[in-house]
């Protein structure tokens, strides 16, 4: 039979070396400058290990290895970083390098560290970084959605349930109602943050090594929160962080894909509440006439594909034994894909409401006599009926119902989140207080790899 050397590997089958690497000689580019983050962490770290008879690596090494590795992440924003498939992965394309150009230095970069601790280190890193890059997005198309509001101002629209027509409402109100819940998916994506900016590093195999590892040091200079205590706990951990973070994007495709479903709805010809440009609607092969919302069903069936990726991810985990087990290697691509959706649909739903026109006159001439049902009842209500009565009198009578004024029912609701009680400044100080945070995080991020890498 014929086999494949490789660094860790005398003797693979290829056919099985390529089954088990898989898609990581792609997926892991992505990784390529976290791990070199990772290993200039754990190489100064091994540099400053106290109470060893030789250094495993002394501190000019470390410098020659940080350097050494900077040129790898150069590589790699040029584009010019492959991973072959001998390698396996980005850890072992890394140390390829890294002993190419130094020697036996580079074959003492894995002292004391196992690809487990390295990859869940390298995943973390990345998931920051990405999550950092998500908020930014969210904030982006919701003020897409509050300028899309302010601009439309009172405009009045009838509100639904059922998705018959119900109440007074406003295209502000509608618009900001969405960006509110667009806002509110940060916490969820702060929550798997939180998760990821815990530090594996030094965890190696999931058991610890018996060298004098201070875990503390790379967790400072990987700037993470704090370190991830138990070995085998570090270890448990890769996979579930993955999840947390595809749970907090499944429920954000949710919330996009409700805002899309409404968009298709009210630029139907039959509503004509808005209107989609041109140039972003799609036409039929066979129907000249056809302008079709094709990009915002797209987001509804991107929507069902990331809920399919967290369940992937929590069938994948459930009942994989405790310790590092292969199949965490699939967890990869469902997180990368799941943000790579996430965020591609933010981006394009930001320009489709950016691009979206409001028709007043459609939008006033939607108000049946229905819609101010409940209206009426209130007057009477204030004319001293009880509110029980006042609905059976209207409920009894509704051929009785006259068309009002769509914009004096709107005005006379002023309370707070009610159509003229919409609160700009609220929307604008989360805005700008989330864009705030997740700067400074992306700032000390970048001091921490620019103080590693040089
Ligand atoms: N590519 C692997 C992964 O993503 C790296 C870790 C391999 N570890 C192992 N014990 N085979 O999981």
């Amino acid at each position: 039979m014929k086999t494949k050397k490789t660094i860790t590997d005398n003797t693979v089958d290829p056919d099985i070396l390529r089954y088990t690497v898989g898609d990581d000689v792609v997926l892991d580019l992505a990784l390529a400058k976290w791990d070199c983050m990772g290993t200039a962490a754990h190489v100064t770290m091994l540099s400053e290990m106290k109470g060893l008879k030789r250094p495993v690596v002394t501190k000019a090494e470390a410098a020659k290895v940080r350097k050494a590795l900077a040129a790898v992440v150069k590589m790699s924003d040029e584009g010019r970083f492959v991973i072959r498939d001998d390698d396996q992965d980005v850890h072992m394309a890394v140390e390829r390098l890294l002993t190419e150009k130094l020697g036996d230095l580079g074959k003492k970069i894995h002292t004391g560290r196992s690809r487990n601790d390295q990859v869940a280190v390298d995943v973390r890193l990345h998931m920051k970084d990405e999550i950092l890059a998500a908020e930014g997005e969210v904030c982006a198309l919701a003020t897409e959605l509050c300028y899309f509001g302010f601009c439309a101002g009172a405009v009045p629209l009838v509100g639904r349930t059922h998705l018959q027509p119900a109440m007074p409402s406003t295209v502000e109100m509608w618009a900001t109602g969405h960006a509110e819940m667009i806002l509110d998916q940060i916490e969820n994506l702060e929550a798997a943050y939180r998760l990821a900016d815990l530090n594996p590093l030094g965890s190696a195999a999931g058991y610890g090594v018996p060298l004098p590892l201070d875990r503390s040091r790379t967790t400072k200079l990987l700037g993470f929160a704090r370190t991830v205590h138990n070995c085998f706990g570090a270890s448990m951990a890769r996979g579930e962080c993955e999840a947390a973070l595809l749970s907090a994007l499944a429920q954000l495709m949710a919330v996009l894909s409700r805002l899309a479903e409404d968009m298709i709805l009210f630029s139907m010809p039959e509503f004509a509440y808005f209107r989609l440009p041109r140039e972003y609607c799609t036409g039929s092969s066979i129907m000249p006439q056809k302008f079709n919302p094709d990009v915002l069903e797209l987001v509804r069936s991107k929507a069902a594909q990331v809920l399919g990726l967290q369940t992937a991810s929590l069938s994948l985990l459930h009942a994989m034994p405790g310790g590092y087990n292969r199949d965490l290697q699939d967890c990869k691509w469902l997180y990368m894909k799941g943000l790579e959706i996430a965020r591609t649909t933010l981006r394009i739903l930001a320009k489709v409401v950016k691009g979206m026109k409001v028709d007043a006159d459609a939008c006033r001439a939607a108000f049946t006599p229905g819609v101010f049902a409940t209206d009426v009842a209130l007057r009477k209500v204030a004319a001293g009926t009880p509110w029980r009565d006042a609905y059976h009198e209207v409920r009894d009578n509704l051929g009785q119902l006259d068309a009002e004024d769509p914009d004096a029912a709107v005005a006379l609701k002023k309370h707070e989140g009610t159509c003229l009680g919409i609160d700009h400044d609220l929307y604008r100080r989360r805005i700008a207080a989330a864009d705030k945070s997740a700067a400074a995080r992306r700032r000390a991020l970048d001091a921490c790899c620019r103080k590693l890498l040089k």
